[in-house]
């Protein structure tokens, strides 16, 4: 809140009503990315809050949480961990299912990619009712320092209050 980058960053992401079903406003971050300062600036505002936090494992969401999350982890030298959508992942995974408006959806990842006691930053970006944001941190099973994302959906009641920290700047309590 009060950083002149927020603006630019909120007027890159393209917002395109109907998609992917009639009634959703998409939040679409591909037009963030060509814009490679408002990408920069983005990345930035995260190492610069994660930088000395003692976070070892930057874990990221697929599939956008893929587009934010190594950036990060390379600059605050943390690992990256992908926690990948069902059957994606070629070793042995733990799984951790979640609900969605219809129907349950599922996070994987690899055994032995965190250990006990390290300190995690999950990123996606985007939280709208949380769930995928809740399973991340069950999933992780590591001590998960703070969730963030790029989009916070103010209209969808809950799922911010799983977020500490949106670039979009609407700071609230992990639960
Ligand atoms: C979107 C978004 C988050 C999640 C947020 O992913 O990228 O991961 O939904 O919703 P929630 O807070 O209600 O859980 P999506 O399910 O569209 O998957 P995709 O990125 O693989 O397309």
């Amino acid at each position: 809140k009060g950083d002149p980058r927020l603006q630019a960053i909120s007027q890159a992401i393209r917002v395109v009503p109907h998609f992917p079903k009639p009634g959703i406003m998409f939040q679409d971050i591909t037009t963030l990315l060509l814009d490679h300062k408002a990408f920069k600036d983005t990345v930035d505002i995260f190492v610069d809050r994660y930088r000395d936090m003692g976070i070892s494992v930057v874990a990221g969401v697929e599939a956008r949480g893929f587009m934010f999350g190594p950036s990060i982890a390379l600059a605050i030298g943390a690992k990256f961990v992908p926690l990948r959508k069902p059957r994606k992942l070629p070793g042995e995974v733990i799984s951790e299912e979640y609900v969605l408006e219809y129907g349950t959806d599922c996070l994987e990842m690899h055994v032995g990619a965190v250990q006990p006691g390290e300190r995690a930053l999950v990123i996606d970006d985007l939280v709208a009712t949380g769930g995928t944001l809740s399973a991340a941190i069950s999933l992780l099973g590591a001590e998960v320092v703070e969730c963030a994302c790029v989009i916070g959906l103010p209209e969808v009641k809950g799922g911010r209050d799983r977020v500490v920290f949106e670039v979009g700047g609407f700071p609230s309590r992990l639960v």
